[in-house]
C-alpha cells in the first residue's frame, strides 16, 4: 500500500477534505494522528479507522499542537479552517473575526509545521501539505480575511519549500475553489435556502459546471504527499477549482 509505514497527521480531520483525507490514507495503510475542535466527531472518525488516534483540541493552542506532534510525523495535512459569515470586506471585518480568521487558517499552520520540521529534518525527508484557496490567489469578494489568511499559507509554504528543501522536505498547498460543502463554521449559520442557492452559484460560476468532491481533494492530498508520483513537486499551489480561475 502507497503510505504503510507512514504517519501522517491530518488537522482539521473530522469533516469536509480533513475526514476525506483520513479515509483516503487510511485506505492506504497510513497510521493517522487526527486532530479537530469538534471532539466527537474526530474520536468517532478515528474508531472506524484501523490505525488512528484521535486529538480532540483547538488547533491554534500550544497543548493541542504539542500532543498531536509527540511522534515522528512524515507527513503533515493541515486542513483545519474557518470563513465565517460575519467577516466580509475591510470595513465589515471586526477585529475578534480578523484575528480567529489569521489564528485558525495561517497561524495553526505555522504552529504545527514548525513543530514536526525539526524531525523531518533530522530525518531527512518529510511532507508539508497545507490547504490554500483560489482565495488565497485572487480575493474572494467581502472575504477579506479569509482571502489574506490563504495568501499567508501559501507564501508559508513557498518558504518551507525552499528553506528545507535541501533536507529532503516537500512543501506543498491544495487550492480548491468550490467543495461540495461549505465549510462547518458557516453551514449551521446558513439556510436551506442559502446552501442551496450557493450550490445553484456554484454551478453557475465552475467552468466543469459542478462543486469540487471532497474525494478527489483526498485523492489529489494522496498525489501530492506521495513521493513516488510527486517526489519532484515542491513549492506548489495545485488549483483544483473546476477551471474557475480561468473565467
Ligand atoms: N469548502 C469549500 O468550498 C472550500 C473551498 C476552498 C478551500 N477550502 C479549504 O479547505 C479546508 C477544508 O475545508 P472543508 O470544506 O473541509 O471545511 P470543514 O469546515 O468541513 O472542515 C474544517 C475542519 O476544521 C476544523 N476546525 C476548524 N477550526 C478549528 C480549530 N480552531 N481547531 C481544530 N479544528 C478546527 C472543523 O471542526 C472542521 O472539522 C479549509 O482550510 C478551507 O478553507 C474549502
Amino acid at each position: 500500500m502507497r503510505f504503510s509505514g507512514k504517519r501522517v497527521l491530518i488537522v482539521g480531520a473530522s469533516s469536509g477534505l480533513g475526514a476525506a483525507a483520513a479515509r483516503a490514507f487510511a485506505g492506504q495503510g497510513a497510521a493517522l494522528v487526527l486532530v479537530d475542535r469538534d471532539a466527537a466527531g474526530v474520536q468517532h472518525l478515528a474508531a472506524t479507522l484501523p490505525d488512528a488516534t484521535a486529538i480532540a483540541g483547538d488547533a491554534t493552542d500550544a497543548a493541542t499542537v504539542a500532543a498531536a506532534t509527540a511522534g515522528a510525523v512524515d507527513i503533515l495535512i493541515h486542513t483545519a479552517g474557518i470563513d465565517p459569515l460575519s467577516a466580509t470586506d475591510v470595513p465589515g471585518t471586526s477585529l475578534d473575526d480578523w484575528q480567529a480568521i489569521l489564528a485558525v487558517n495561517l497561524t495553526s499552520a505555522f504552529l504545527f509545521a514548525r513543530a514536526v520540521l525539526p524531525g523531518m529534518i533530522d530525518r531527512r525527508c518529510g511532507t508539508l501539505l497545507f490547504t490554500g484557496s483560489i482565495a488565497g490567489l485572487k480575493p474572494t469578494p467581502n472575504e477579506v480575511a479569509y482571502s489574506v489568511s490563504k495568501a499567508g499559507v501559501i507564501q508559508l509554504m513557498r518558504a518551507i519549500a525552499l528553506d528545507h528543501a535541501r533536507q529532503g522536505i516537500r512543501a506543498n498547498a491544495l487550492c480548491p475553489g468550490f467543495l461540495e460543502s461549505v465549510m462547518a463554521d458557516r453551514k449551521g449559520a446558513m439556510t436551506a435556502d442559502a446552501l442551496a442557492a450557493r450550490s445553484e452559484a456554484a454551478a453557475a460560476l465552475v467552468p466543469l459546471g459542478r462543486e469540487g468532491r471532497y474525494a478527489e481533494m483526498a485523492a489529489l492530498a494522496m498525489t501530492l504527499c506521495d513521493d513516488a508520483v510527486s517526489g519532484y513537486i515542491t513549492g506548489q499551489s495545485i488549483v483544483a477549482d473546476g477551471g474557475m480561475m480561468l473565467a
